[in-house]
């Protein structure tokens, strides 16, 4: 789909469709009214007629209106009058791309930007009206043998800006939007594949793809370690989740260099890359099993997060690390009350197999101090204890670091992709207390999210350091991968890097 912006003045021009708001009980919203007046008053009439109210996302489709050239207008709800907020925003895309593409309009103007939304601006709408339009019409049917077209959709949308400044945040908001929406996609598709294509050495293969598609790009490097280099390094904890899988582990690291000054330290980003998590010989029942290939949303969402990085081109400098692997089930599989030593020196007590996640990313925290990282962040569908505690709606957040988690929230709150903040209490040490090692992989049935961050904080004392627990938001029935949390993430990057883009 094509994005563009025009500055005012659309009277005389020709659109398959003209959308515009409406308020609740019949309202027109100032630009509609605009409309209203050029039709003598058609459209007001019409309103009154039909049992539309302006309720957000009721729909109207006019045909011919009265001293209108383009052919249609469709009439969009949204809400109480000056009162829309970000979240009903969402849901007045929602409603109106699928309303287009009952039709598939060509050429679609789109003045739903016009109304206020509390604190956002053009450059916001613009951008998120892309990425909420990018969201609806996703669909996932590479395994559908009998889906041969798509369904006709809406081709171009048009966005206006009342003078030249806007249309300078306009595009900004189309460039902003259009890459990040294509970095979600690329996630989303990554975590909907099944796991016999989706598998180690696809990542690895895709990570290569990335490099390719960039290779004139001198900011971009691959390092792969490999289960050899692994266990040169010593990092035996992850080790030990892939003994019994057939598929090799890669920890895949994508290198940007976006600031040419290279004393300038990296931005670290991990994420969990389980094809598949059985459970390994603590093994899970079928019925959470059969979830158990989005393990690798972490891994997909850096995947994602890179790309969206080297086409905005950012001047920071960021390392993204996909830790890839897959626990499965075998005799050479690590056992229920193993012992290993972890990359750092320390010792874990293996009490579940299943609690790999924290495994494989120990030993990675370890290993990225080498960077002297500014910051390091892991994305990681963790725990199920997270859906228990935050649902599917809120990302689970726990720092060990004030800015970090200032900065998490504020981009969060931008984006309205939600995350939710859990304490790092001393409180909870006991719980990872071993009888036999330094410590144990699960702290048991009470704050599993918690103790699982816990664990991992014990790697991560050399730097500031975030970590993100996606089990509840990266996936769910209805959707399959959601991309989450995308939006937020490149909203923090780009409040990082100081671009100037108000919210
Ligand atoms: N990948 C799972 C967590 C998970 C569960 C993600 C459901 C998404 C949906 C993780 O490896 C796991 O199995 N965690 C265990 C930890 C427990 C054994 C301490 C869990 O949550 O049950
Ligand atoms: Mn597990
Ligand atoms: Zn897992």
């Amino acid at each position: 789909m094509k994005f563009n912006i025009e500055i005012k003045n659309i009277k005389n021009k020709k659109y398959s469709c003209i959308i515009l708001p409406i308020f609740e009980y019949k309202k027109l919203s100032p630009i509609t009214e605009k409309f209203n007046k050029i039709s003598n008053g058609y459209i007001e009439k019409i309103l009154q007629k039909d049992s539309i109210e302006g309720k957000i996302g009721q729909t109207l489709l006019l045909y011919h209106v009265n001293n209108i050239i383009s052919e249609k207008i469709l009439l969009i709800g949204c809400g109480k009058k000056e009162n829309t907020n970000s979240y009903q925003y969402k849901n007045i895309i929602k409603n109106t791309i699928l309303e287009l593409n009952k039709t598939g309009f060509k050429k679609s103007m789109f003045l739903i930007t016009k109304i206020k939304i509390y604190n956002k601006n053009f450059y916001w709408k613009v951008r998120h009206t892309i990425e909420n339009i990018n969201e609806s019409i996703y669909t996932f049917n590479k395994f559908k043998t009998n889906i041969k077209t798509e369904k006709q959709i809406t081709k171009q949308v048009i966005f206006q800006a009342k003078n030249k400044q806007e249309q300078i945040y306009g595009e900004k908001a189309i460039q902003h939007g259009t890459i990040i929406s294509n970095g979600i996609k690329i996630t989303k598709d990554l975590g909907n594949l099944p796991p016999n294509i989706c598998n180690t050495k696809y990542l690895l293969n895709q990570s290569y793809k990335l490099i390719n598609k960039f290779k004139d790009n001198k900011k971009i490097k691959l390092k792969i370690i490999n289960k050899k280099e692994m266990k040169t390094l010593g990092m035996n904890s992850y080790l030990s989740v892939s003994t019994g899988s057939l598929n090799k582990p890669y920890m895949i690291l994508i290198k940007y260099y976006g600031k040419i000054d290279n004393t300038s330290t990296p931005i670290v980003l991990i994420g969990k890359g389980v094809t598949f998590d059985t459970g390994g010989l603590c093994i899970k029942n079928s019925q959470h099993m059969n979830e158990m290939k989005y393990d690798m949303c972490g891994a997909a969402t850096i995947l994602g997060l890179m790309n969206i990085i080297i086409k905005l081109n950012l001047p920071l400098n960021i390392i993204g690390i996909l830790a890839t692997c897959e626990n499965s089930v075998d005799g050479k599989s690590y056992k229920p009350s193993d012992i290993i030593t972890t990359l750092s020196g320390k010792t874990v007590e293996i009490l579940n197999t299943d609690a790999e996640g924290r495994l494989i990313l120990c030993d990675v925290l370890t290993y990225v101090e080498k960077f002297n990282p500014k910051f390091v962040i892991d994305i990681a569908t963790l725990t199920g204890s997270c859906i228990i505690a935050l649902g599917h709606h809120y990302t689970g957040l726990i720092s060990n670091n004030k800015f970090l988690t200032y900065e998490l929230k504020k981009a969060s709150k931008q984006t309205g992709d939600k995350i939710w903040q859990l304490p790092l209490g001393k409180e909870f040490e006991k719980q990872l207390v071993s009888n036999f090692a330094d410590i144990k992989n699960i702290g048991g049935y009470a704050g599993g999210t918690i103790t699982a961050g816990y664990f991992l904080s014990y790697f991560t004392k050399k730097y500031k350091w975030a970590h993100l627990d996606i089990a509840g938001t990266a996936f769910n029935k209805e959707q399959g991968a959601t991309g989450k949390p995308i939006q937020m993430l490149s909203q923090f990057l780009l409040n990082i890097s100081s671009q100037k883009t108000k919210k």
